[in-house]
């Protein structure tokens, strides 16, 4: 399709990054190989979703919960996160603003630096801001936004019947980033796994059957852009 007949993309999009392990197995190749994998789509479907005219994409690299999973993985995790850090400082992607959600108190010092260094990246004219999700829950983005507001409180500085739903909104990592028009998760699993729960109240999904992230494809961001063009955003009117 030439590029001026697809739909325009909405403006922000969110993408829960499945998969990774399942492709690595159907290859008898260890989890950690899905996840290079992962990694490598990740920087393909930046760029291209940057030249599709997205101002914002969010990937979900990590959650709170992913701690859990056996030390093994989670240590080759963490040495993917330093490389894709280091490739990034040597080869930013060109015309993206990288910054990271989530609490960044859990990953070493060493992390943290690169983290900072990345987000310090600043392209003053880039096209599209990529927030990338690491050690991210929605449950403990609004848990420390509910605590944050509650110290206000506390010294005064906010009256408690004047929170509303926007003194939430600047709480969360997000604020000042619009809410996600439309949320991608392929795989085959129908659910958040406490992704941007505050923020996805009306966002868009389109779960992608028979796909896993590594194998995700440019075409597969045009399909589910296609699918999201065709879908009727009521926000509860009629
Ligand atoms: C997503 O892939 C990446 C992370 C959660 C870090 P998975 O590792 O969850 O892959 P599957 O779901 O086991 O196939
Ligand atoms: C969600 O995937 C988190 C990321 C993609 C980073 P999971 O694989 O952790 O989600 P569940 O466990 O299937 O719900
Ligand atoms: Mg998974």
């Amino acid at each position: 399709m030439a590029q001026q007949e697809k739909p325009q993309a909405p403006q922000h999009i969110g993408i829960i990054m499945d998969g990774n392990g399942r492709w690595a197995k159907k290859r008898m190749l260890p989890r950690s190989a899905g996840h290079v994998q992962g990694a490598k789509t990740l920087r393909t479907i930046a760029e291209y979703a940057r030249d599709r005219g997205v101002k914002y994409l969010t990937v979900y690299a990590f959650s709170t919960e992913n701690w859990s999973r056996p030390k093994e993985e989670v240590d080759s995790l963490m040495d993917l996160l330093r490389k894709y850090l280091r490739d990034m400082l040597k080869e930013p992607t060109n015309h993206v603003n990288t910054r990271f959600i989530g609490d960044k108190t859990a990953f070493s010092p060493e992390i943290r630096e690169l983290i900072d260094k990345v987000e310090n990246l600043i392209d003053p004219e880039a096209k599209m801001v990529l927030q990338v999700a690491l050690n991210y829950g929605g449950r403990d983005e609004l848990v420390k936004s509910v605590r944050r507001i509650a110290q206000r409180v506390q010294q005064g500085q906010l009256s408690w019947d004047a929170i509303d739903e926007q003194t939430i909104s600047e709480e969360l990592y997000t604020a000042s980033v619009p809410d996600p028009d439309l949320i991608i998760r392929p795989s085959g699993e129908y659910r958040t796994s406490n992704f941007l729960l505050w923020q996805s109240a009306y966002s868009e999904y389109v779960f992608m059957d028979g796909l896993l992230w590594p194998d995700f494809k440019p075409s597969d961001l045009d399909a589910a852009i296609e699918e999201y063009a065709g879908r009727n955003r009521r926000f509860g009117g009629i």
